[in-house]
């Protein structure tokens, strides 16, 4: 496994309870990387239900939605890490817009994800999404809880992952 440490790295991430945010930090800090928070325009509603409904019908749609910002000169990364929670069995639409944002070829890009049973395809639909990248193997982080505090408690499960993986 050809080492990845030393190389231009990116934290891309989606995260609407907090649980993605705070292992995307740790991955970030861990890689030496910068971070993008991938958000939607138009807010989730806070309530779970709703937000629930609400990505549903986007998904259901396959719809692209507006996002906030942009990566300042992705060109200059080697390396972009993915880290998403499951909804609805695959990413959060707003990930695919940014996936479609960017010229990702020869970048070397590393799905990710937290869910609360599984991955589904989810990690396999960031693969899918980046067909000019090479990629790396992702894993999904699985949690009952919401909200990130019991992150801190996966830190062992991702630090091995990314002695893994090159890092
Ligand atoms: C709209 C929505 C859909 C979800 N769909 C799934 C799912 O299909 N499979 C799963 O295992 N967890 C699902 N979950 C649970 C989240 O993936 C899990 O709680 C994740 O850690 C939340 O990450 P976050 O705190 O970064 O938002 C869903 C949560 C939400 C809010």
């Amino acid at each position: 496994m050809t080492s990845l440490k030393g190389k231009k790295t990116l934290v891309a991430y989606f995260s609407w309870s907090g649980n993605t945010r705070e292992a995307a930090h740790y991955i970030a800090q861990k890689t030496g990387a910068d971070e993008f928070e991938i958000i939607r325009e138009k807010a989730y509603p806070t309530e779970y239900n709703a937000c629930a409904e609400d990505a549903k019908a986007e998904k259901e749609a396959d719809e692209r939605p507006a996002i906030k910002g942009k990566v300042e000169n992705m060109a200059q990364y080697d390396v972009v890490f993915v880290c998403v929670p499951v909804w609805w069995y695959t990413a959060p639409m707003p990930v695919f817009t940014f996936l479609e944002q960017y010229d990702l070829s020869g970048k070397i890009v590393i799905p990710f994800c937290t869910a609360y049973s599984g991955p589904s395809s989810t990690l396999r639909d960031i693969v899918s999404a980046t067909p000019k990248s090479d990629h790396r193997d992702g894993i999904c982080i699985v949690t009952k809880e919401m909200g990130g505090k019991d992150m801190v408690g996966k830190h062992d499960k991702i630090d091995k992952w990314l002695t893994e993986i090159g890092f």
